[in-house]
C-alpha cells in the first residue's frame, strides 16, 4: 500500500480515537493479565501494599526525585487519588496476588508532540529478576497504542540502569541516543538513554481492515 494511503488510515484512527472518552470507560479496569500479576486501576486500599514496594532507596536511584522516598502509606494515598481524578486515567499498579507490586503509566506529551507518551514503571525489588516487567511493558505499549491516539511511546533510562534498558529492547524499543549528561539523581551527573517505539502501521491498518 503507498504511503499516502497509509497516512489517511493513520489520520482517520487518530481522529475516531481522539474522541473517545476513555476516562468514561469501566472502573477498575484490568488493562493487562501478564497470567502471574495483572496491570489493574490503583484503588484506596491499595496504599499499604503500594507504600511497602515503593519504599525503597534502590527503587528510587532509578527514578526520578518525584518518586517520594522514604515511600509513606499518605504518599500512596495521594498517588491513588491523583491518578484516579485524571482523565484518561493512564496510570496503573502492577498487581500480583492482590497486592501491589509497581507500577506502569504514561505521560501524555503537549503540543505539537501531542502524538507521544513517555513511559515509565517501577517494582519493588523482591519482584525484580521475574520478568514481570517485560510482558508489563509490552501489554502496556500494545494497549496505549489500541486506546489512545499516539504514534510514539519513548523512556528516558539513566545509562547505569541495565535491566531497564534490556526490558525495552525486549520489547522492541529501539535505542534512538544517548543525552550526554541531562540528569541530575543523588548528586551525580548522569547521561540518560531514550528509547522509544513507533506504532506499528502494518497492525494498524490489519486493525482497520477486521
Ligand atoms: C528495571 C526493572 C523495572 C526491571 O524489571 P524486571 O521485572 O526485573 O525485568 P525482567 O525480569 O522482565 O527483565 C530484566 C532483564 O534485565 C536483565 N538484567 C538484569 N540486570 C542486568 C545487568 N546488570 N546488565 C544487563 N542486563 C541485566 C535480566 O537478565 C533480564 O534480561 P533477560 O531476560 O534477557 O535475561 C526493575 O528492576 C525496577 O523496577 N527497577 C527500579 C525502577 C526502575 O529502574 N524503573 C525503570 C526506570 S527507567
Amino acid at each position: 500500500m503507498v504511503l499516502a494511503t497509509r497516512l489517511a488510515i493513520l489520520g482517520s484512527l487518530l481522529q475516531r480515537t481522539n474522541r473517545v472518552n476513555i476516562g468514561a470507560m469501566k472502573k477498575n479496569r484490568v488493562i493487562f493479565d501478564g497470567g502471574d500479576f495483572l496491570i489493574r486501576d490503583f484503588i484506596r486500599d491499595d496504599a499499604e501494599s503500594l507504600a511497602l514496594s515503593g519504599n525503597d532507596r534502590e527503587v528510587w536511584l532509578c527514578l526520578r526525585d518525584r518518586f517520594p522516598s522514604p515511600y509513606t502509606r499518605r504518599d500512596a494515598l495521594d498517588w491513588i487519588d491523583l491518578v484516579n481524578n485524571s482523565n484518561p486515567k493512564i496510570n496503573f499498579a502492577i498487581d500480583v496476588e492482590g497486592r501491589v507490586a509497581g507500577g506502569i503509566g504514561l505521560m501524555l506529551q503537549t503540543d505539537v508532540a501531542r502524538v507521544s507518551a513517555e513511559i515509565g514503571y517501577w517494582l519493588g525489588k523482591e519482584y525484580w529478576g521475574k520478568g514481570i516487567m517485560t510482558k508489563a511493558v509490552s501489554g502496556m505499549s500494545e494497549w496505549a497504542f489500541c486506546n489512545l491516539p499516539i504514534t510514539r511511546l519513548y523512556a528516558l533510562v539513566f545509562d547505569f540502569n541495565k535491566s531497564s534498558a534490556r526490558v525495552l529492547e525486549k520489547c522492541g524499543y529501539q535505542l534512538e541516543g544517548r543525552l550526554r549528561k541531562a540528569a541530575i539523581k543523588d548528586g551525580k551527573v548522569v547521561d540518560e538513554l531514550l528509547y522509544a517505539k513507533i506504532r506499528d502501521e502494518l497492525s494498524t491498518e490489519a486493525k482497520l481492515q477486521s
